[in-house]
């Protein structure tokens, strides 16, 4: 606790008062909360969500049980409950889960082989199709890796229908979600060293190598509830990172929420460039799945907790225009493209503080989408950017998403919404655009980027 108290925010007078306000400026990331939906007509609850974290993961109702209680006829009723709640405060949301050995309903779990297999696949498609667009990222496999000595699989109906059922699953997701991030979720993977850790670092490496899509990983956290804080967390973070992929804190508790540790965790993704946000485990203590041990921010009548002080404190010590500690963050490859092992040869840094690349994601003869566009600042201060698309003639544009537009003739200017608009230097955002074009016109749009 002296440890926590003594790191004070690198200007008290500047230093954002929320949890989400204060990851936002630090490169963008979040700060999200577990959110269950029949608590939404609660005020006490939807007051301290709304007021702190800027994005959510819904705690069961994207789950195979409640998205699909009986096959192929979906339920998403508290689900979406949950994603509008968000969408209206300009939350992300967090898709969970769509493949996992846990909470399948009675009609799955009496499934095998190749019927659960293709029952996995219309689940997934139905659900991802249902959410397209609306949240950022899947925790498309959940909790695939034993808790045993080997970094092995584990045993599960879903495991018996074959090894690749997790490649099968993420590329199911891609084709129904093309636009979300794809990640792999699992408790007990903090710690560098253990063997578990290693067996799904060896996997998210070969899905890099052979270009299965997978954007992120998801540590969950449970301190304390099963797995310890293990002083090495930065290192697996950094190193899973370093396969290109995004890394996420995803269902953080911690046993009678110790400050320190909850700080830690801040200060350890804050380090690292692509650690993309935290989500803690439920909002008030006596939301919490294990609550008789008090692991959350909040107590039961909502009041901020001391851990909540330290990991604002530990958010605001890091200055929000200065660069990640860790190396810049290695730009996303699409999922064929050879890993982090081979990167592009480098090119000097372009002269108006922020580069932009464009990446068809698809064409068809009348049309094509861009996805993503993605910004990198080049600078060495904080930006705020602009995209300016030229439109070869033509063109238009028939959509876009995570960023404004304004249209001029054939100029389109793009500007980065609350999460991604402001970048510290080597960060990168994200957004996307759709453009409609005559038959035969297959020139594809071009683009700059200033500050
Ligand atoms: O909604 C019913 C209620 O109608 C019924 O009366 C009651 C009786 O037991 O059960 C209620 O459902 C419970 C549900 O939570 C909602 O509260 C289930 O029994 C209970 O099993 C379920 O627990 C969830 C657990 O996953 C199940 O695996 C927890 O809320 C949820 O926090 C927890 O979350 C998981 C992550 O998804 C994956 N990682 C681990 C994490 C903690 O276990």
């Amino acid at each position: 606790m002296a440890a926590v108290a003594a790191v004070l925010p690198n200007n008290a007078a500047n230093a954002a008062s929320t949890l989400g306000a204060s990851a936002a400026e630090r490169g963008g990331r979040y700060y999200g909360t577990a959110v269950a939906a029949n608590k939404l007509s609660q005020t006490a609850y939807t007051n301290i969500i709304s007021a702190e974290f800027n994005q959510v993961t819904p705690e069961n109702e994207m789950k195979q049980d409640a998205t699909e209680p009986n096959q192929n006829s979906f339920s998403f009723g508290a689900a979406d409950q949950i994603v509008s709640f968000a969408r209206a405060r300009n939350m992300r949301v967090k898709g969970h889960t769509l493949a996992w050995h846990g909470q399948q309903p009675g009609w799955m779990q009496n499934l095998s082989g190749t019927a659960l297999r293709n029952a996995m696949i219309n689940h997934i498609t139905g659900v991802a199709t249902h959410f397209r667009g609306q949240v950022f990222a899947w925790d498309v496999v959940n909790e695939a890796f034993d808790d045993g000595g080997q970094g092995a699989r584990r045993n599960s109906n879903l495991q018996q229908t074959g090894n690749d059922w997790i490649e099968v699953a993420f590329r199911t997701a891609r084709t129904a979600d093309p636009n979300a991030k794809l990640c792999y979720n699992d408790y007990n993977i903090d710690n560098w060293t253990a063997p578990k850790t290693q067996g799904v670092f060896r996997m998210v490496q070969d899905f890099r190598s052979r270009g299965v899509p997978i954007d992120c990983v998801g540590f969950q956290a449970h301190f304390t509830g099963g797995s310890s804080y293990p002083s090495n967390f930065r290192t697996t973070l950094t190193n899973f990172a370093n396969l290109g992929v995004d890394v996420q804190v995803t269902e953080l508790d911690i046993t009678n929420a110790q400050p320190t540790p909850y700080a830690n965790v801040a200060s350890d993704c804050l380090a690292v460039a692509r650690c993309t946000g935290i989500t803690v485990w439920g909002v008030r203590d006596s939301d919490s799945w294990r609550s008789g041990e008090s692991p959350l921010l909040f107590d039961g009548n909502g009041a901020k907790k001391a851990a909540y002080t330290a990991v604002l404190n530990a958010l605001n010590s890091v200055p929000p225009s200065s660069p990640p500690p860790s190396s810049p963050p290695p730009s996303s490859p699409p999922p064929s493209s050879p890993p982090p092992s081979s990167p592009p040869p480098s090119s000097p840094p372009p002269p108006g503080g922020c580069s932009v690349a464009l990446t068809v994601q698809s064409s068809w003869a009348n049309g094509y989408v861009i996805q993503p566009s993605r910004v990198t600042n080049t600078s060495t201060s904080q930006i705020t950017w602009t995209v300016t698309v030229t439109l070869p003639a033509g063109q238009t544009i028939s959509g876009f998403w995570n960023a404004t537009q304004t249209i001029s003739g054939q100029t389109v200017t793009y500007r980065g919404v609350s999460w991604n608009g402001t970048l510290a230097p080597g960060a990168s955002g994200e957004f996307g655009f759709q453009v409609s074009r005559p038959s035969g016109n297959t020139a594809i749009a071009t683009a700059t980027c200033s500050r």
